[in-house]
């Protein structure tokens, strides 16, 4: 996730500036750049660390903001790096987020030279815009803002004015009330060192920000902010307060799918525009066979379910390590989907390379911008869920489901095989996920005494129906790699194929009872190991289900997607069963988080 840090007062700024992004340094970044003021706005910015940028040293500088940039927007450059100016170099921004209708903005703003592929960069030509029409520096920022749709948190400097602008919406910022000066920060870590007295901007809000005073502004009216202390270890900042990155990456869900569906669905029209050339790539194909490993597998596998119910398409999904491209003579009917968090994984992309060789169209769908994969294939879509550090996948894993949701609705409709009632369901189901997977994260409480019931488990199982089924493998995943457990994903119905043998008193089974699913199904086969004398924790959407399941979390109706928010119930499971037998959450023994070797 990219990060800001900013101060406007009378101390060392471009030192506190430079500490404020080495604290950052922990949200993962590509690139980082600085602008000053002091005679003259001055701007330094690279790909690569905090530490190879040319910071200044004249001592009549009294202000600067900072950031440290995850792309999302173009490739990691020099150019795409922020922050980004005007015209006449006077206006300098720093974002976090994604402003959705840059395209439409740029298009409108003419005549300015724009240097970068961001859509940050949108925002100091507009502010140069209402500048030149005679707006003073705080009204133009408002009516620049005002323009913007989609995510930001955004800090402007300006060459000649004794003051910062920032302004939120559904992107965290912070002030810090210090002695010598103010401090701002897309999160407390920025500045904690220097000062914990701290007020939140809420979202709509524009702070205009002295070295002595914050005013803020929401609609146009002076509202109040609380200034609290924060008791903030700082040694603990760099996971941002949480014990693990797991765990960080986990409750950072919500913010990683709003952005994963920023900008890319038209609710008037009930579309979807995801950035690719869908009539190109998958206009007159007939066959998707999708490449990945591991959770990125299991998001192939809840593609394939999506494209198969929705498209005319024939789906495989492969194993990366065991592909062999299935119709070779037909290649130039099908599309490779290689699906990869890091877009490094050897095996997904050797496979890769034989569906290229035999002449396939090729897509990835990743998290990292100007990875090997997004420099292979014809087209990339990304997941935007911002670095993941722990090797557990968990927010790239419904970033993925999300972002090849969308991908499904797009196809189905190009190809005239969704109807508009099948497209509305998907698109309510992905829209109703950020929420839903919160109210998950708000019961952690109680999910953890669940975990401490049952880590004592000798095995445990998973069972799903549909959607269900590739949740159940992935949470198996989850917990195995984490607790060091042994835990396996079935189809319900197979238990009582095999695997029903091995269920005992001490082998809790995860049953996934959510309405899209055929719960009622899946609710006879709890019934088959709870009459084993197996505890049965039901992830539910039925008001009956503890009739077999020793214990129930309810799981918010969202439609078909509520495997997805269950899957973020048993991320905290595994994460506090791991927890419990003290394990090495970030580190799981012998894992990597990308693996380069086949
Ligand atoms: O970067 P990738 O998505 O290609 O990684 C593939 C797997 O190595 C990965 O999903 C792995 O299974 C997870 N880290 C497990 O949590």
């Amino acid at each position: 996730m990219c990060g800001i840090a900013g101060y406007i007062g009378g101390g060392d700024s471009t030192a506190i500036v430079e500490d404020g992004l080495s604290n950052l340094e922990y949200r993962g970044y590509d690139s980082a750049g600085v602008a000053f003021v002091g005679e003259r706005l001055t701007v330094e910015k690279q790909t690569g660390t905090i530490d190879g940028i040319d910071i200044p040293t004249n001592n009549d500088i009294s202000q600067g903001i900072g950031h440290t940039r995850w792309s999302t927007h173009g490739e990691p450059t020099d150019a795409n790096a922020h922050p980004h100016t005007d015209c006449t170099s006077s206006v300098a921004v720093v974002h976090n987020g994604i402003i959705s209708n840059y395209d439409d903005l740029k298009a409108e703003l003419g005549g300015h030279v724009f240097e970068s592929e961001t859509d940050t960069e949108v925002v100091p030509h507009l502010i140069e815009e209402e500048l030149t029409a005679g707006y003073d520096f705080v009204p133009a920022v408002r009516r620049a803002t005002d323009q913007l749709k989609g995510s930001y948190a955004i800090a402007v400097t300006h060459a000649d004015k004794a003051k910062l602008v920032v302004a939120r919406q559904d992107s965290p910022l912070v002030v810090g009330h210090g002695e010598e000066g103010m401090y701002i920060g897309s999160d407390v870590t920025a500045f904690a060192e220097f000062t914990q007295r701290v007020s939140y901007l809420e979202d709509g809000d524009l702070a205009v920000i002295a070295d002595d005073d914050v005013t803020v502004y929401n609609d146009g009216q002076q509202v109040s902010r609380p200034i609290r202390q924060v008791d903030w270890d700082t040694s603990a900042a760099e996971k941002a307060g949480h014990d693990h990155y797991m765990h960080k990456e986990i409750h950072e869900q919500p913010h990683a799918l709003r952005q994963a569906l920023s900008g890319r669905i038209n609710d008037l029209e009930g579309t979807v525009d995801l950035d690719i050339d869908i009539e190109g790539t998958f206009g007159d194909c007939e066959f998707v066979e999708i490449i990945a490993c591991g959770t990125s597998y299991h998001a192939g596998l809840c593609a394939k379910r999506f494209l198969e119910s929705h498209t005319d398409l024939a789906v495989s999904v492969n194993i990366a390590s065991e592909y062999e491209p299935a119709h070779p003579h037909r290649a130039t009917d099908t599309v490779a989907l290689a699906i990869t968090q890091s877009g490094e994984t050897a095996d997904t992309l050797a496979a890769l390379r034989d569906a290229k060789a035999v002449g396939m169209r090729t897509v990835a769908v990743t998290n990292t911008v100007g990875s090997t994969v997004t420099r292979e294939v014809d087209e990339s879509l990304f997941i935007r869920a911002g670095p993941e550090i722990g090797v557990a996948a968990t927010k790239t894993f419904v970033s993925q489901v999300a972002t090849l949701t969308l991908l499904a609705v797009a196809v189905g409709q190009h190809r005239g095989t969704l109807s508009a009632g099948e497209a509305t369901d998907l698109l309510e189901s992905v829209q109703a996920l950020p929420s839903a997977v919160q109210s998950i994260l708000d019961t952690e409480a109680e999910i953890r005494e669940t975990a401490e019931d049952h880590a004592d488990g000798e095995a445990f199982f998973f069972i799903g129906r549909q959607l269900g089924h590739p949740v159940a493998l992935e949470s198996a995943l989850k917990l195995k790699e984490i607790s060091y457990d042994h835990a396996e994903g079935f189809p319900s119905g197979e238990l009582k194929h095999g695997p029903l043998a091995l269920v005992t008193p001490n082998t809790p089974v995860i049953a996934f009872l959510t309405d899209a699913t055929d719960p009622r199904e899946t609710l006879h086969n709890a019934k088959e190991v709870e009459s084993r004398g197996a505890p049965v924790i039901g992830l539910s959407t039925l008001a009956d289900a503890d009739t077999y399941c020793a214990e129930t979390i309810d799981i918010p109706e969202i439609g078909v997607l509520e495997p997805m928010v269950a899957n973020v119930a048993m991320q905290l499971f595994a994460y506090h069963v791991a927890k419990l037998k003290d394990r090495n959450i970030d580190k799981p023994r012998n894992l990597a988080k990308s693996v380069t070797v086949q």
